[in-house]
This record gives structure tokens, sequence and C-alpha cells, in this order.
């Protein structure tokens, strides 16, 4: 818990103390804040330098929780759960505790932790569950009662805390539902969000009164959003930890509400989720360790996959003499990487998903099929060694963020209600935005989800099984230590993002600014495109349509945050340009 006297000299109230008209003023992204600024770092904004510590996240109050943690003595996993939880009240159409997430983190002295948070399928999930007269539906998938697995944040955020963190949990759920009670002032950028779903949201009775005004509208930018319900439950959370959410008032009416709307998540669910302590994925790629994180993510292996499938190429001098070739084989390291993802991977608890995906020798034999000059014609996934095992074996619309501290714990988390507000649904009473990951499952072959990805029985859903994701935090360590974290939102293309960010870095020795800015691309195997961002040189599209790829030109190709570290100790944290991120050091 911090003292009272922590949060006066960081400028916030402690519990509720703080409420009355004084927090809005102080917290307020848009509102003059005793906060921002050098109050509470030497450094903001997208870039940030340091030397005790370091956040990126995509919102200002998020990083805001994250640094009055860790100036209160916490370390970075206290303050990264102070990130998670504000971003539950303040950018709730990403992400939120009524989510999913993976947390990624290496302390210290070097151990690993892989925190699987993903959202469980109810136990009556079945592989037919979206199929109506024999069609599926991604309707189903994707909005109401059906759509929501069993959320995974909280209890991923209680075993970070228990094994990494220092004791800060209950200031970091006040803090957050000071927030919450005492409201923030709507950004533009959350009043479109919530008008591009309003249509669907307004159909649930509990979204419509937190979400719509008087006149059944979406709140604007502007407006204040209040939401009191989800700030009483978060007060519940702060005392009596995670039991609060799994077993208590919450698991109770989210078991109502889903009896009366055709859903199937019971109390029993939420009493039965189990968070899954995980081996992470490692990968050796220009004289660092690359470590992600392991399925039921594909994010690691493909990460990795990619990284080594470009291995053999001289990059950084394709990069400077043939822009277009550099971006070519990339884009088919890619296609190669999704082909095996389609094939291969889900839940591993559920589904064998094979090692040898990351064996060096096949990996090389796949890399040959890359052709500088040529476009491959179709691509199918391989066939992986089987001697290696399978991951299961061993014991075991989305944001990134990330926090790094004095003594050198660093955690990187993805966290997600999947699309913008999830399944659209708030369980009355509580606040809380419940996620559309059953749209992560295959809900039939081929059939493509929100995301345009197609899987096979591999991603089939069932009862307690997770949903494939894409989430790929990520840390990248050299012989000091860790060098690089970084991670994305945006389905799919986190995995290329996160990719081309560690290749930028590593690869081509761009500054960690230069390699967020850089221009990327990314293929995901089906659709047969290769997504490349406006920004891109036309000459060098031109070129990549000249080898035969199909273009189609994007704003954004994910939503990234990263931090890292240079020879000198110097801390550099780095906000998503494109969006505009908030990156903090001090
Ligand atoms: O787990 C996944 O891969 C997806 N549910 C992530 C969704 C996402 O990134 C949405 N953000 N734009």
């Amino acid at each position: 818990m911090i003292d009272r006297r922590d949060f006066l000299r960081l400028g916030i109230g402690a519990g509720g103390m703080a409420c009355g008209g004084m927090l809005p003023a102080l917290l307020s992204g848009q509102e003059p804040s005793l906060l921002s600024g050098q109050e509470v770092a030497s450094g903001r904004g997208i870039v940030a330098h340091g030397t005790s510590g370091a956040v990126a996240t995509v919102n200002e109050y998020a990083t805001n929780a994250a640094l009055r943690i860790l100036r209160a003595g916490g370390n970075a996993a206290d303050a990264a759960i102070a990130a998670g939880v504000m971003l539950s009240v303040v950018d709730g159409f990403n992400s939120g505790i009524g989510g999913g997430c993976f947390i990624l983190a290496r302390n210290a002295e070097g151990k690993v932790l892989a925190i699987d948070g993903r959202e469980m399928a109810p136990q009556a999930a079945h592989e037919k569950m979206f199929f109506v007269n024999g069609v599926p539906q991604t309707e189903l998938s994707q909005t109401g009662a059906l759509a929501s697995g069993v959320p995974g944040s909280i209890a991923a955020y209680d075993l970070l805390s228990k094994q990494m963190g220092t004791g800060k949990w209950q200031a970091s759920f006040q803090q957050a539902a000071d927030v919450a009670e005492e409201g923030f002032t709507i950004s533009q950028q959350y009043a479109a969000r919530l008008r591009s779903v309003a249509s669907e949201m307004i159909r649930f009775d509990a979204a419509r009164e937190i979400f719509f005004d008087q006149q059944e509208s979406p709140r604007k930018s502007g407006d204040r959003l209040v939401q009191r319900d989800l700030a009483q439950l978060l007060r519940q959370i702060a005392v009596d930890g995670s039991e609060a959410f799994y077993r208590g008032d919450f698991a109770a009416k989210t078991d109502r509400w889903m009896r009366d709307n055709g859903g199937i998540v019971t109390a029993e669910d939420l009493t039965g989720y189990r968070v899954v302590e995980r081996e992470a994925v490692t990968t050796d790629f220009r004289g660092h360790l690359v470590i992600g994180f392991p399925p039921p993510s594909s994010g690691g292996v493909h990460v990795a996959q990619i990284l080594s499938l470009l291995e053999r190429f001289d990059l950084s001098d394709l990069y400077q003499s043939n822009r277009v070739a550099y971006y070519h084989v990339v884009a088919e390291a890619m296609r190669l990487a999704f082909a095996d993802r389609a094939k291969f991977l889900g839940d591993p608890d559920f589904t064998a998903v094979p090692r040898g995906l990351l064996d060096s020798d096949y990996l090389q034999r796949r890399s040959q099929l890359i052709r500088i000059d040529q476009r491959m014609g179709t691509v199918l996934e391989g066939d992986p060694p089987a001697n290696s095992g399978n991951f299961s074996d061993k014991p075991r619309h989305t944001t990134h963020f990330t926090v790094v501290d004095q003594q050198g714990n660093w955690v990187a988390v993805t966290a997600t209600v999947n699309t913008t507000f999830g399944s659209k649904v708030v369980i009355p009473g509580t606040g809380v935005v419940m996620n559309n990951q059953m749209d992560d499952f295959a809900i039939a072959p081929g059939v493509p989800n929100a995301f345009g990805l197609v899987g096979q029985a591999a991603n089939a859903p069932a009862g307690g099984k997770r949903p494939l994701s894409s989430m790929s935090p990520t840390i990248a360590v050299g012989p000091e230590g860790p060098v690089v974290t970084c991670g994305a939102a945006g389905g799919p293309r986190i995995i290329s993002a996160t990719t081309q960010i560690l290749l930028n870095h590593l690869a081509l020795g761009m500054d960690l600014e230069t390699a967020m800015r850089a221009v990327r691309v990314h293929h995901q195997w089906r659709p047969d495109q290769l997504v490349v961002e406006e920004s891109m040189d036309p000459a060098i599209r031109k070129g990549l349509e000249g080898l035969g790829h199909e273009l189609k030109t994007t704003s954004a190709v994910a939503t990234a945050q990263a931090i890292g570290r240079g020879a000198d100790g110097q801390l550099t944290a780095v906000g998503e340009p494109r969006l505009p991120g908030v990156a903090a050091a001090y």
C-alpha cells in the first residue's frame, strides 16, 4: 500500500481521499495537470529518456499511474499492473478486466516469467457453437452473450503481483477506481471508437446506461465518463484480491446475465478460471536472445520463425541498396510463417503444437523457398519435424504497455478485449465490458475471423480451451542484459510490427525511435495481400507490385510500444508514433 504522503508528493490522493473535484484536474489528459511534464517525468511524449524508470502505454492516465507507482517505490511489475488496471477505466475499448492478457517479464536476476491470462472458453463451448442451421455465424462470435471467453487479466495481474511485485496491489486498483468514480474527459479518439460500435452496443442495457447520453446518443468528445459500478468493483478487488472477481458478486451477476441472455458463461466457469505460467519461446537473432510468448499465442513462435527465416539475408545491405527486395523478403517470410500458423497453432493444452516449427534445419529449408527477385507461388504450411515434441509437453482492438525499472526488472504486457469494446456487453451492476475473444477461435475451418484469419481443427472452439492469439510481448537480451522490449496491438499485424521493430533495431541498427517510425508491412498468408503503410514510398510500392504482390494500403500496421536500454544504461521509452502513445522516463 502506498503511503498517503507518496500520493501527495506525486500529486494524487490515495484511496477515496482525493475525490471531490481535485482528481479530475490532476489526471485528465486534456486539462492542465500537475502530473504532466517535469512534475513526474524528466521526459515524456512519444519518446522519453531516463535512467531510473521508463513506461510506454497508449494513454496519459495509464502512463501516469505506472510512474506514480514506480516513484512510490514499486517496481516494474507493480507499475505494469497499475497501467493495466487504469487502461480498463480510460481505454476500455481496447482492454480491460473483462478481457485477457499475456505478460512477459524478466526480473533483475534474469528469471523469465510468461503469464498466460488468456480467456478460456466456457465449459459448455463446443465446435459447432457458432453454427445456425448448419451455417457458421461470425456475428455470434463477435457480439453479444456467446462471444465472451472467461476473462483472465485479473488472475494474470494477481500472479504477476505475487511472483514479482512489492505489494502495491491496493494502490494500483484504488487509483483506477478513483478515476472511474470521478470520471475522465472523453477524447476524440475514444468518442470515434464508441461511435463506430454504437449501433451494436446500444442493444445492451448496462452498456447503454454508461456509454450513451439521455438522448441515447453515444457520449461525445469532451463529455465526462463516470463508471461508478466499475469503481466499486475495482475497490472490492483492491481489498479482497482476485477472489472478488472470480468468486464474488461479479461471478454471480455474470452467471445471471448470461442465463437470461442466451450466454453460456457460468459462475463455475469464473471460479474455474486458471492462469497458467508457461515456458517462454526463445530464439537467437544477431547476437541476441529474443524471448517471446508461447502458445496459445502464436506471437512468440512466428516472430521467432520470421526472424530465423530472414537470418541468411544481408538485411542491412538490402535495406540500403534495394528496399523493394528488403520488404519483399520480409513479406515472403511472413507468408511462410502465417501458413504454419493457420495449420498448426492452437491452445497447446488441447492440440499438439509442434516444437519443430522452431527447428533450425526446418527453418533453413523453408527459408530456401524465398527468392529475392521473385514472389513464391502458392504457399502451404511446412512439415516441421515431429521428433522435437510439442509445446504442451513441457511443464509449464488490444493494447501493449511496458515498464522497466531501476533495478533491472522488465515487464511487457499485451492486454485485450479483442475488437472495439469486445462483445459490447456490459454485465449489469459491474461496469465490466466483456471480451469477444471467442472470435479468435476458428469458428469453422477456413471461415475468417474479424481479422481475416483462418484456422483449422487445432484452433476449433472447445470447453476450457483458449483461443489462439497473435499477441507478442517480447524482450531481447544481449550479453549485458535486456536491450529492447516491444509488442503491439492490431490482431495478426502484431506479429509483423513486433518483428519489424526488432529487425529495424537489431539487424538494421536503427535507434529505437527510428525503428518505431519506419514504414511497416504485413502479410498474413490469407488473404493473399501485402499490406503496406500509406507512408511507403510509391516507387517501392510499385516495385513490390512488379514482383507480383497484391498491395493493400493502410494508415498503420499495428500500435506498438517499446523500451530500449543503451550501452550507457540510458533507458529510452517510445510510444507508438502513429497513435500517438505516451512514453515517460525519469
Ligand atoms: O489475441 C489476439 O491476437 C487478438 N484478440 C488481438 C486483438 C487486437 O489486437 C485488436 N487490436 N486492434
